[in-house]
């Protein structure tokens, strides 16, 4: 999903959500086959580069991401409040399927300076292979619509991860030919 492909309907939930057994600063709910994998991608941080992770944001209802990005108007106007948090009904956290990550620290929380820190870049190297995205990556604003989120990781699921990694391909639009999605359509 993205600005131009919003949730059908557009205040979906879904069925399965449960709590992923992580660290977290907020609830670490999300579908049932995503904790499993971030439980797996947390584990593999902490044995392959001694990286203590957290889950920082994870399912965000309708109404919750209504909150959220009324409160980013209002703080920041809607030019701006496009380009980081999505309108309801298009946000990748509502679909349970994405997870930000940081870590205990909260040193670079939902920063661009995440992506420098060694949680970010091991994230960047090593997340497809538990089935994560990073689903926006720096510089694809013109094709993903929102800025650089190193820390915002979209479950796409171990296969379709590798494919893309094997091409070489970062973004899901590039990947199914789908159109740009820098804007809304309204
Ligand atoms: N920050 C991402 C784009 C969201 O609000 O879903
Ligand atoms: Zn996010």
């Amino acid at each position: 999903m993205n600005k131009l492909r919003p949730l059908d309907p557009i205040d979906f939930a879904p069925a399965d959500l449960v709590t992923a057994p992580v660290s977290a600063t907020n609830p670490a709910t999300m579908r049932a086959e995503v904790a499993d994998a971030l439980v797996a991608l947390f584990e593999a941080a902490r044995a392959e580069a001694a990286l203590e992770l957290q889950s920082q944001s994870a399912y965000r209802s309708y109404q919750t991401q209504r909150t959220i990005y009324a409160n980013g108007v209002a703080a920041n106007g809607v030019d701006f409040t496009d380009r980081f948090s999505a309108r309801p009904g298009h946000s990748e956290h509502q679909t349970g399927l994405a997870v930000d990550i940081g870590v205990p620290s909260g040193e670079c929380s939902f920063d661009a300076c995440f992506g420098e820190l060694p949680a970010g870049q091991w994230l960047a190297e090593n997340a497809h292979r538990f089935g994560f995205l990073l689903r926006y990556p720096d510089g694809a604003q013109p094709i993903v619509g929102f800025d650089y989120e190193p820390w915002h990781f979209r479950y796409i699921g171990v296969e379709l991860a590798a494919e893309m990694r094997a091409h070489g391909i970062a973004t899901l639009e590039e990947f199914f030919g789908l159109p740009p999605a820098p804007d809304y359509a309204d």
